[in-house]
């Protein structure tokens, strides 16, 4: 059994080797000469890391790899470090190795690339999140990594914040559903070797005081509880194996120092067992950024106190080895707690079979594993496509359409679409290009032969194509980029977009405007053309997948993860707006389009939710509810169910969701589908500011409502 042998392994390593197992080094930076080109590192920097300061672990991270593209030179990077590590260190202990590969293999060429996931949040699709994940654990594991920093499960409610874009969304439910989901996906999925999941960045980094990468977050224990803690909780109970820490702080403690987060609630609430490692450089940023430790061993002290299990201190393994090793002469951290750290460590390296299985055969790591699942990107990209505004019936394109003219820069833009974390961090690096679908390509692959599909050379030409043109889709867009890099105090579209938009929309001939972005953007000018698509940041096959919308080979069925602004400065922008004096809670949510907007080619009626009238406060309710398609066309129903209540002791939100799922009517169909509602999804933090205690169900009157209909069930 595992934790035998964990036991026997941990009672023959010295000190040093098990303060080595909590350190995770970045393969570019171990130590100057070490970089691989495609040659091999050198023994003195391998020596270095793996065997004198025994890292326990390596990443490359963001996307920031070594200059290795293609798969198989991956593989056999991995396989070379892997091998140095089993070979050389004194216990023969295999290294962990890990990468961001939040929407596919982000790290290579060729790897077939997903939208990214505030699209995936805009599927309401778990068994697609699922798929998504598996499909990116796969790719990863023929290249030999065996761990993957994914998913993101931060709650996302300010657009000025640059990672919006890398979230699920703003709401609680859709978030924890769908990275669970892809815990599930990433930890199941089949492929060269096992991978462990990421529930990150835990807990509250989507909370930017102002809307800034990593600006401290100040929140209440009730909005911590009920708001940001459930997405994460979810994941976990999914059974991810490791959880990435908040580089952020949260009502003035550090998330690496915070015992709170770290310890009374992941570990003693929430029972979790796994691996917790620190963001970039965290560890240290507690002495240098926060200053809440006087030097380095002061710092680690507090973070492995805490309970972190592993730092990702990528530049300096020497640093935290004498670091913890001091803090541990001066009395601040104990062996017992050391040894606490490692057995997790060398569980997870035992349960994903490094010991017995630590390569992978570098000759199978190609298109055959990476580019496998090009069906899934587009199934993907195509549910993920939100229609916002069809005036007229503009969309689908009718086929009997003469010329279509596609403008806009976001229109034939592979990398653009990709968005970030692909193959850079900060998204795809300057001189190369993706492999993968524009938008353009799509459009002119899919047009009748009738059609003609036109590229202007320049804005002008576009304005002039569009006066004798049967429509204009005009492709704009903001570029995702990571950590700070696209923080903005106006998340609108650029005013040179703008201008192209409204010269467009002055010919009088209809505009379709397709956005490529990770967040929704104030489009001012822009605003008001026949048709609005979202396309998000869709990934390789993201044209495919929008001409499939706008020539209806696909009926549209996402429906927004985000609140769309009408204006800059509404900003935190989300649904769940709770009451106040001057505005009701609906009327204080000025979105242009609210959260689950989306249209689509045919027509639904909600007809009718049951529920029992009365029960426990303990109970799981199950809400039927009938649903039609009235329309002539068959599609995909994403069907949420909010809850409400009348009077409550704590102020409750005009909406809340508490159940959703995606129904496939076909033309004229009825069916009836059955949602559950656990108690969670109802428990609240009860009490004054001064003594919220842990979540309950309050009894009293709770209305569910689905679409118009609503039932009210009374709890006791
Ligand atoms: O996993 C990421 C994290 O999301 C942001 N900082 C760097 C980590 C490793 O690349």
């Amino acid at each position: 059994p595992v934790d035998v042998r964990v036991n026997d392994l941990l009672h023959r390593m010295t000190l040093d080797e098990k303060i080595g197992q909590m350190d995770q080094i970045s393969v570019v930076n171990m130590q100057g000469d070490c970089q691989w080109s495609g040659g091999a590192f050198t023994e003195s920097c391998m020596n270095d890391v793996l065997v004198k300061n025994a890292a326990g672990s390596v990443l490359s991270g963001g996307g920031a790899g070594p200059s290795v593209n293609t798969p198989e030179n991956w593989a056999t990077m991995v396989n070379t470090v892997q091998q140095y590590a089993v070979t050389h260190s004194r216990l023969h202990i295999p290294i962990l190795y890990g990468v961001d590969a939040v929407h596919g293999h982000n790290n290579v060429l060729g790897a077939t690339i997903f939208p990214q996931e505030i699209g995936m949040g805009s599927t309401w699709d778990p068994d697609l999140v699922k798929a998504e994940g598996a499909s990116a654990a796969r790719s990863v594991a023929a290249t030999g990594i065996d761990w993957n920093f994914a998913p993101v499960t931060d709650i996302a409610r300010d657009q000025r914040w640059g990672r919006y874009y890398e979230t699920y969304g703003e709401d609680p439910l859709l978030s924890g559903t769908l990275a669970a989901a892809a815990v599930k996906g990433i930890q199941n999925a089949g492929g060269a070797k096992d991978v462990a999941a990421t529930v990150k960045h835990f807990a509250g980094y989507g909370e930017p005081g102002n809307g800034h990468d990593r600006v401290p977050g100040d929140v209440s224990l009730r909005y911590l509880q009920d708001t940001l803690l459930p997405s994460y909780k979810q994941a976990i109970d999914a059974g991810a194996r490791t959880v990435m820490v908040n580089s952020g702080a949260i009502n003035g403690i550090p998330a690496t120092a915070s015992h709170y987060l770290l310890t009374d609630v992941l570990r003693k609430k929430w029972g979790f067992d796994g691996v917790v490692v620190s963001d970039w450089q965290d560890v240290r940023a507690l002495q240098t950024s926060y200053h809440v430790a006087a030097d380095y061993p002061e710092a680690i002290a507090k973070a492995v106190n805490a309970g972190l299990d592993m730092a990702m201190e990528p530049y300096d393994a020497q640093g935290w080895s004498d670091g913890l090793r001091t803090a541990v002469q001066r009395g601040l951290v104990s062996t017992r707690r050391i040894d606490q750290s490692v057995r997790r460590i060398l569980t997870l390296k035992f349960e994903l079979g490094l010991f017995e299985h630590p390569y992978v055969d570098a000759s199978k790591a190609d298109s055959r594993v990476l580019g496998a699942d090009t069906g899934v990107a587009r199934q993907a990209a195509d549910e993920s496509q939100v229609l916002l505004r069809n005036d007229g019936g503009v969309l689908p394109i009718a086929p009997s359409t003469k010329k279509i003219v596609v403008a806009g820069s976001y229109a034939d833009d592979i990398n653009d679409q990709a968005g970030g974390w692909t193959v850079g961090w900060q998204g795809v690096p300057d001189g190369v290009t993706l492999p993968g679908t524009t938008i353009l390509q799509g459009i002119k692959k899919a047009a009748p032969s009738g059609t003609q599909v036109v590229r202007p050379s320049s804005d002008a030409d576009a304005v002039a194509q569009a006066r004798d043109a049967d429509l204009t889709v005009v492709v704009v867009g903001e570029k995702a980029a990571a950590e700070g890099a696209a923080d903005s105090p106006r998340p609108e579209l650029s005013a040179d977009q703008q201008q192209l938009v409204a010269s467009l929309k002055a010919t009088g001939k209809p505009v379709v405007t397709v956005v490529v972005a990770g967040r929704p953007l104030v489009l001012g000018d822009a605003d008001g053309t026949q048709g609005l698509l979202m396309s998000w940041l869709p990934g390789s096959e993201g044209g495919n997948a929008v001409a499939d919308v706008l020539f209806g080979k696909v009926n549209p069925s996402g429906r927004l993860s985000a609140s769309w602004p009408k204006d800059i400065g509404n900003e935190p922008l989300y649904y769940q707006q709770l009451p106040g004096t001057n505005s009701g809670p609906e009327s204080s949510y000025d979105a242009a389009y609210p959260f689950g907007a989306g249209l689509s080619y045919t027509t639904y009626g909600i007809d009718s939710i049951k529920a029992a009238a009365t029960a426990r406060t303990r109970d799981t309710l199950h809400l039927t509810v009938g649903v039609t398609n009235s329309g002539d066309r068959a599609g995909d129903l994403v069907l949420p169910v909010y809850v409400s209540q009348p009077s409550s002791d704590v102020l409750a939100p005009a909406r809340k969701l508490v159940a959703f799922t995606r129904v496939h009517l076909g033309a004229g169909q009825s069916r009836s589908v059955t949602l559950s509602v656990p108690p969670s999804e109802l428990a609240v933090t009860p009490g004054d500011i001064d003594g919220a205690g842990p979540q309950q169900v309050a009894p009293g009157s709770y209305v569910f409502t689905a679409g118009t209909r609503t039932a009210t069930v009374t709890l006791r």
